[in-house]
């Protein structure tokens, strides 16, 4: 075992331990191993997509977060080949989420998500393949 130490927002360590609860973990420690095999599971899964797939790709940001909207869409044109459609729903006044449908390659996918990720203010962004088989 190893012995690492994490800086966390408070608000964030709330709800996860909130999560602990209701699944009933005793130990801070175990949850937070469960929480990153999965993370790590999830990234596996996503890096063995097949060549081409069909999906979903579910966005939720702060739209107030300074230049969030300009690389939110900056992006979006970097990878308009893969995008076949985009919905956008105003959750409250800070909240947005958009279902961005995907079509192309697995690589350029994965590659689209993990970018999107990466800017500031974007809180969740998760890509479900509802028909993974059907293209390949
Ligand atoms: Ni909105």
């Amino acid at each position: 075992m190893e012995r690492i130490s994490i800086s966390l927002p408070g608000k964030l360590l709330r709800e996860f331990d909130r999560v602990l609860r209701e699944k009933g973990y005793v130990s801070r420690s175990e949850g937070i191993r469960d929480a990153i095999r999965s993370y790590i599971m999830e990234h596996s899964h996503i890096s063995s997509l097949p060549a081409e797939i069909a999906g979903t790709v579910s966005v939720i940001y702060d739209h107030e977060k300074s230049e969030l909207l300009e690389r939110l869409t900056h992006t979006q044109h970097e990878y308009s080949e893969i995008i076949q459609s985009t919905l956008h729903l105003h959750l409250d006044r800070k909240n947005c989420m958009e279902v961005i449908v995907v079509r192309g390659s697995g690589s350029r996918v994965r590659e689209f998500v993990d970018r999107l990720k990466t800017i500031k203010g974007v809180k969740f962004a998760k890509l479900t393949t509802s028909v993974p088989e059907v293209l390949s």
